[in-house]
């Protein structure tokens, strides 16, 4: 039987989901994460369910992934049909799955580019860092990125990524990383030298806060590196595939880059990532100089292209901008929020002072809705692109009586 539980329940839900306390001793898997407030073991659309059958409508989408909801049939049909037919071959042999992606993708960036697949963000962004160090060559290889940003998880990656707290403990990291304050022109301009080879930044930080560039800023960043001879990548990792309502997020700011990365919404859930960049660009890698078992693989890109073609027919990146400006005005008439920001549906709500963010996405959740603490004071949203009108309404009603219900705290109160 499928229930929707309220906040009353919150703490019954929670055990329940936990499993009993051996059972988290036992746990086969490394304590990378913080024990799960839930198991999930079904989808439909912006729906999922756990294991007791209670369902909950789905605002976070596995971290801005399943943009097109969950277990979309045509996805569902394209990748049971690709795994009838042919999983894996490598990339020794040609792959016309791929290489229709790689078109597509080529095509909504305005052309002229080449693709490289990838399994994950992560590794679109290794890609990028590399080739950015093989076109800039012997003594230009600096890449500046930004506080506050995240780029991945691999020791370059990690470095690239602008928060030293999480790179302490893996000292030392590669070289050739430098961050500057986000938005902040004049700052960019001094921390470049002859030995940097490109700028990498997101156009809203996702996994920062929710923090959406100035167009200002991504227009001058621009031109600073026709200026210089830099190399201008873009993570559309969390942004890219129609979320913000543009194609990529930086089509908002009519820039066009050298590098884009993405992962994410690509499979809808299939873990395919692609680093994109200017042909002259790319031409700096030769074979050998990169490489990937799995990466574009026929299942993984026919999970992809199935993607691309619905994003297109449906116009999601239209949807995506229409539905995000609902949303944007009706959190925004939500009590005890201070501000909205955000692009399309990638959207964060700023909660007033001393109201803890991890406390209203437990009790959210408990009442049925899944969203994300992205910082101590701020929810993210980031529900699919196909949300009905519906869902955003019965998502609102939660977050209002979740919110309406909060206390400050007393060292926020001052
Ligand atoms: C902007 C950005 N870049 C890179 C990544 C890393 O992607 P992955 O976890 O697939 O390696 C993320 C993940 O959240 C991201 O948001």
């Amino acid at each position: 039987m499928t229930t929707t539980p309220n906040v009353a329940d919150a703490a019954a839900v929670h055990a329940h989901a936990m499993g009993a306390p051996a059972e988290l001793d036992h746990c086969p898997l490394m304590p990378t994460y913080a024990p799960p407030q839930l198991t999930l073991v079904r989808g439909e659309g912006t729906r999922v369910w756990d294991r007791d059958g209670v369902s909950y409508l789905d605002f976070l989408t596995g971290l801005a992934v399943v943009s097109l909801g969950h277990a979309h049939p045509e996805v569902a049909d394209a990748i049971a049909e690709q795994a009838r037919t042919l999983v894996h071959t490598s990339n020794l042999f040609g792959n016309e799955i791929g290489w229709q992606v790689a078109e597509t993708l080529d095509r909504l960036l305005g052309g002229g580019g080449q693709v490289f697949f990838t399994n994950s963000g992560a590794e679109a962004n290794e890609c990028a860092l590399k080739l950015a160090r093989k076109w800039g060559g012997h003594g230009k290889y600096v890449v500046v990125s930004a506080y506050n940003s995240f780029h991945g998880r691999t020791l370059a990656t990690l470095h690239a990524t602008g928060q030293p707290q999480k790179h302490e403990a893996f000292q030392p990291l590669p070289e050739g990383f430098r961050h500057v304050v986000y938005d902040d022109i004049a700052e960019l301009e001094r921390a470049i030298d002859p030995s940097c080879a490109a700028i990498l930044l997101e156009m809203v930080q996702g996994e920062g806060g929710v923090n959406p560039i100035s167009a200002s800023y991504a227009q001058d960043v621009r031109r600073l590196c026709d200026e210089r001879g830099l190399l201008l990548i873009i993570d559309e990792v969390q942004t890219g595939l129609a979320r913000t309502g543009q194609w990529f997020a930086h089509q908002h700011f009519g820039i066009v880059p050298d590098v884009v990365t993405m992962a994410k919404a690509l499979g809808n859930g299939m873990p395919i990532g692609a680093c994109w960049a200017r042909r002259d660009v790319a031409s700096a890698f030769v074979p050998g100089d990169h490489g990937s078992t799995y990466g574009g693989q026929p299942l993984a890109a026919s999970a992809a292209l199935a993607v691309l073609r619905i994003m297109e027919r449906d116009d999601l990146p239209g949807r995506a901008a229409k539905v995000g400006e609902y949303l944007h005005r009706e959190l925004a008439d939500l009590p005890r929020v201070c501000e909205v920001r955000g692009l399309g549906l990638l959207l964060a709500i700023e909660l007033d002072p001393g109201i803890d963010a991890k406390a209203v996405q437990a009790q959210a959740l408990a009442a049925g809705l899944i969203t994300n603490a992205v910082t101590p004071s701020a929810l993210r949203l980031a529900p699919p692109l196909t949300v009905s009108g519906e869902e955003l309404d019965e998502a609102l009603a939660i977050l209002r009586s979740v919110l309406a219900a909060q206390t400050p705290s007393i060292d926020g109160e001052g």
